[in-house]
């Protein structure tokens, strides 16, 4: 199998998303998510001719990023919510398609998420996307955040 093994598949749930972090084509790191695929094409949607297509190996993947705030995440480090086979941006309320990536709700109705190329083999899932390299799991760790929080202690 070409590619870079992510997790297992039994390791991604049904109802929320599995966090890792991949290197893009300049070094860049970024968070993304898969999530379990098994509603497949179920209802149908309305076909757009640039609709990605559902891998069918029951899991998708995903830049971890809302398409109405590119800077906001959907997992913000636990998983994200889901319901009904959607993703929810808990920010202002976003529905994406898990299957297809496509927001059927919300600010940024329409946008589709960015999606990577994984593939299943043996239960196992790997990144198979020429633009990403697969760095970890977990979350980006550079939280400017954290560090102006504890930098004016002084002891
Ligand atoms: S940032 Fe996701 S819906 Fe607004």
């Amino acid at each position: 199998m070409d590619g870079e093994r992510i997790t297992a598949l039994s390791e991604v749930p049904d109802d929320s998303t599995v966090l890792f972090r991949v290197a893009d084509d300049v070094g860049e790191e970024r968070e993304a998510i898969l999530v379990a695929d098994a509603v497949a094409a179920t209802d149908g949607g309305e076909p757009t001719g640039s609709e990605p297509e559902s891998s069918g190996d029951g899991v998708a993947c995903w830049l971890n990023y809302c398409q109405h705030l590119t800077h906001i995440k959907l997992d913000k480090g636990s998983g994200a919510p889901m319901r009904d086979g959607e993703l929810i941006c808990a920010n202002h309320g976003a529905y994406f398609e898990a299957d297809t990536g496509y927001c059927s709700y919300g600010p940024c109705e329409g946008a589709y998420l960015t999606d990577l190329e994984v593939t299943v083999s043996e239960g196992e899932v790997y990144l198979t996307d020429d633009e990403y390299e697969f760095v970890g799991m977990g979350p980006v760790e550079s939280d400017d955040l954290d560090r102006a929080s504890t930098s004016n202690v002084e002891f």
